[in-house]
């Protein structure tokens, strides 16, 4: 075994640390921090362990839990929560900390910004009363926090407050860890916090959320940055010299040739993104939340020269499309067509760059699902069980669960749904409904059992765990995902029902289930690998290589426990040496104004009327990706949307970008002046080259929203130059003077070469307008985002530029209240007021339970501002009768009983706002 660690890196120091405390056997080797130690990564990762396997594992915790694991200790559960704490909580704190303390010299307010984890470091040590952090031994959660910790806590000069328990259990760390001391020395270079400098100026900025009430931060990272960023002389030099380079070196773009397959010796990346339902229109939740944020993604790793597939299509099976089709007067084919293209054209219109767009009712579908099928049985992973349903005989199917209403068992509400009653909040079997009728046709339904087949989820549960375990300390798995796949396993997993009693699905092969099909959270996963081989008869290629290809999964939150618990399991179980998810990539929610996108109420703007407001793709997409919910739910607003696009494209960026141009056309006759540099030029590439690299670091991670405010930091620092160094007085001077503007214009044609470049994940359109304005050779497009990114000379003295033309338009108030009106949701004629409020999540009809994290989501649905408004009513006019009443004294009863309806009302009222009814019915959490 190999450890390669970097000096500076405060990375190491855990791992160094968990070495020395258990005592394992490994060659260390410090190596440069830009070092490429793990080959097949595109970006330099330390520290790295390499396995005598040939594996390597790079993610420092990940590393001191292994060796912890080689020594015969296990990490217990506990151990887990603090891994999992230090690397949400304490780090993001951390890095703040530090990059105030190391970069910004403001020693004097570390304490402000760690304050928060260091108490509740504080109080669990102090209440869970044991020595260490997990009981009475060392375990590998005590060594990763307190060497974390150990560069501010053994730094005397910074006041820490008073945290007792943290100091005392400090303290003892530091007497078990004596070995580690020596190590953290030359880690550290003697110089104790300084040592960490230059790794520190490579790091992204920290996020300025974590120190809201330091008010050395600004409140909003993306408006006017951290103030002055303190460059030093080398990295001026550096950018220099990189600057000048030039673009010789650089490969060619070269155009993808299909069918794309891994290849030896690249980073082969496979993208999917959630197959969307092809019974809806999506809206722009939905397509942030999947096909847009991938295509970003995609386009970005092409430009980074990976080896990328990105596929994607319709998900056509199951009941909500035998639904639309009856709605329509349609077959469910006919459905699948018509809505497939309207679809295909969305996506076509926001110009969103799939390898193949496939769909899911193919022929394919059915032999790898069938397959898939057959291998889980023969290796006895498939359970039986019989299961009562309800049956429309009238109609002569099984009823899913939205498609039956009756009395709530439990409130006696009439119109309980066959999942939820809306009154009462309870979950509903639907067998247990009184008074039954299908919503069809409003007869009574009868109870019939049926034989089903069950996924052994419990049986598979401890293989899933090992692999969730590697998967999610090495890949990039968003917070949330990590989170919702937790609590699904916390309680255990109970098996899933796989097969329903429908026509529209995939047929099960078994001649006992004859009649069935596959219940589409079984069957539409596989619909990744069945388009795969749509798209190429080599798709096992992709989807059974793991050793060669990384697979990145892209969704809303909701779809998150169906490919990190379920489809894993299904693909483990059939043990074909299947592709599984490396990154699951999911998204919060995007509201819409201040409440959600509704169809049947005709809220929020859909994939097909984005078009038609005449606001361009490109800023549709800027700003679905400047607002995308990463880490937090967001809204869309279209007021925002007008700000942004008038302050940020307009303002900033377009207006950096053609003041170059300008400048060039009108100065220079065209042709780019001869540049040279003084040292505020060098200290202006350094900037710039600097916020590149953070770019591409928060792209590698697919932080899509946080690397777009780079791109814009840019254009602000070109602008501020501009500003400073006016070029249009300087060429009216002489020689020298002249000299200067032309520098300065040269410099800043240059950065809205490297712009269009970064743009281009983005916003492709005015990327390719930008290169095809600046005459841009076709080679700088993949030249500056190689490595940790390079900020080239792209545009030499004497290069002609194109005809030179504003880039953005102004979005004027009555356009947009305009805009506001027309999707403000008045209810479109053609659908009757009440109606399917299908849960966004469809997540599960008939048999199997309703899993606890998706019974929240189904909760949401209810909001109604409409009958909310009527309700209002009804209740201040309820009140004033129950007033009235008591006022004149009347009878006890008859109080009692105005009171009960006014409660019923009120409680009707919260249902409808969304909030949960007082007092909470349901024994899960509330928000
Ligand atoms: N159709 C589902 C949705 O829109 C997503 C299915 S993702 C798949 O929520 F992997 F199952 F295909
Ligand atoms: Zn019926």
């Amino acid at each position: 075994m190999k450890l390669f660690v970097s000096e500076g890196n405060p990375h190491c120091l855990k791992v160094l640390a968990a070495l020395g405390v258990t005592g394992v056997q490994c060659d260390v080797q410090y190596v440069n921090h830009e070092e490429r130690v793990v080959p097949f990564l595109s970006r330099p990762t330390l520290p790295a362990l390499l396995l005598p396997s040939g594996l390597h594992l790079f993610s420092s915790n990940a590393i001191c839990r292994y060796l912890f694991e080689v020594s015969g200790k296990d990490s217990s559960e506990r151990c887990n929560q603090w891994l999992e704490w230090e690397a949400t909580d304490l780090q993001p704190a951390l890095l703040q900390a530090l990059h105030m303390a190391v970069l910004q010299g403001k020693g004097s307010e570390v304490s402000k910004v760690l304050q928060g984890p260091l108490n509740y470091l504080d109080q669990s040590l102090s209440k869970g009363n044991t020595p260490y952090l997990t009981g009475e031994a060392v375990s590998v959660a005590d060594v990763v926090l307190w060497a974390a910790l150990y560069p501010i806590l053994s730094d005397s000069s910074l006041a820490l407050g008073e945290c007792k328990s943290v100091k005392t259990w400090f303290d003892r760390g530091a007497a078990v860890m004596c070995s580690f001391q020596a190590a953290a020395q030359k880690v550290l270079q003697g110089k104790g916090l300084q040592g960490m400098k230059s790794y520190m100026q490579r790091q992204p900025a920290p996020q300025s959320s974590q120190c809201r009430d330091t008010q050395s931060c600004n409140s909003n990272p993306a408006e006017g940055e951290e103030g002055e960023r303190v460059v030093s002389e080398e990295e001026m030099e550096a950018a220099a010299v990189t600057f000048s380079k030039g673009l010789n070196a650089c490969p060619l773009a070269t155009n993808r040739q299909h069918p794309i397959l891994p290849q030896e010796g690249k980073r082969n990346l496979l993208v999917t993104s959630a197959l969307p339902y092809v019974n809806n229109v999506p809206h722009l939740g939905n397509i942030i939340g999947c096909v847009l944020s991938a295509d970003v993604f995609s386009r970005y790793g092409r430009l980074r020269g990976w080896n990328m597939l990105f596929v994607c299509g319709t998900d056509e099976y199951g009941t909500a499309t035998e639904n639309k089709a009856r709605e329509e007067g349609l077959t469910p084919q006919q459905i699948c067509d018509k809505y497939h293209a309207i679809h295909s054209s969305i996506y076509k219109w926001f110009q969103i760059d799939f390898d193949f767009f496939g769909r899911t009712t193919t022929e394919k579908q059915t032999e790898i699902a069938q397959n898939i099928f057959w291998r889980l049985h023969k290796h006895d992973f498939l359970v039986e069980d019989t299961v009562e349903q309800l049956r429309c005989e009238s109609c002569q199917r099984f009823l899913a669960d939205r498609f039956v209403e009756g009395t709530c068992p439990h409130c006696s509400y009439p119109e309980a749904r066959g999942d939820q009653c809306d009154k009462c909040g309870r979950l509903i079997n639907a067998v247990e409904l009184r008074e039954p009728q299908c919503k069809v046709c409003r007869q009574t339904p009868v109870i019939r059992s049926s034989k089903h087949l069950f996924l052994d989820l419990p049986k598979l549960e401890a293989q899933l765990e090992q692999w969730l375990d590697k998967s999610t300390s090495t890949g990039d798995w968003t917070a949330n995902a990590k989170q919702i796949t937790r609590s699904w396993l916390r309680d255990g997993l109970k098996p899933r029902c796989i097969t329903r009693d429908l026509k529209w699905g995939t047929p099960v092969p078994h001649p006992d289930f004859k009649e069935k099909v596959f219940y589409v959270w079984f069957d539409a996963p596989i619909g990744y690998l069945s388009i795969t081989a749509n798209y190429t008869d080599k798709w096992e290629k992709w989807w059974k290589n793991p050793h060669q290809v990384e697979l990145y999964n892209f969704m809303a939150k909701d779809n998150v426990p169906f490919h990190s618990v379920v489809f894993p399991c299904s693909l483990l179980g059939a043990q074909d040496n299947y592709t599984l998810v490396n990154h699951l990539v999911a998204t919060e929610y995007l509201n819409y104004e201040d409440t959600k996108f509704s169809k049947s109420r005709g809220v929020g703007v859909f994939g097909d009327m984005a078009k038609d407001t005449g606001i361009p793709s490109d800023v549709w997409r800027f700003y679905l990706l400047y607002v995308r919910p990463e880490g937090q739910d967001s809204a869309f607003s279209w007021a925002d949307m007008a700000t942004k696009n008038n302050s940020e494209l307009l303002n900033n960026l377009g207006n950096f970008i053609n003041r170059a141009g300008m400048f060039v056309t009108k100065f220079f006759e065209g042709c780019v002046p001869a540049i040279e540099l003084q040292q505020e030029d060098k200290k202006l590439l350094a900037l710039v080259g600097w916020e590149l690299q953070q770019y591409i670091q928060l792209m590698d991670k697919v932080k899509i929203r946080d690397a777009l405010k780079h791109i814009l930091n840019i254009s602000r620092h070109g602008n501020q130059y501009i500003q400073v160094n006016e070029p249009w007085k300087k060429i009216k001077g002489g020689d020298t003077e002249r000299q200067r503007a032309g520098t300065v214009t040269g410099l800043s044609v240059n950065i809205a070469c490297l712009l269009s470049v970064m743009l281009f994940p983005y916003m492709p359109t005015v990327s390719q307008t930008i290169r095809d304005q600046l005459n841009a050779p076709q080679s700088c497009i993949n030249a500056m985002l190689q490595g940790t990114g390079t900020f080239v000379c792209a545009l030499s003295a004497g290069h002609r530029v194109g005809t030179v033309s504003p880039l953005f338009q102004k979005l004027e108030v009555d356009q947009i209240e305009a805009l506001k009106k027309k999707f403000g949701g008045q209810q479109p004629e053609d659908e009757p007021p009440k109606k399917k409020k299908t849960a966004q999540t469809a997540a599960s009809t008939q048999p199997a339970a309703v899993p606890a994290p998706l019974a929240e989501v189904a909760m949401v649905n209810g909001v109604d501002p409409e009958k909310a408004k009527q309700l209002t009513l009804a209740v201040t006019e309820q009140g004033e009768k129950v007033r009235a009443l008591k006022a004149q004294k009347a009878e006890k009863a008859v109080i009692t009983a105005e009171v009960t309806k006014l409660l019923d009302l009120k409680k009707q009222l919260a249902l409808a706002e969304g909030k949960s009814p007082e007092p909470a019915p349901q024994k899960g959490k509330k928000k």
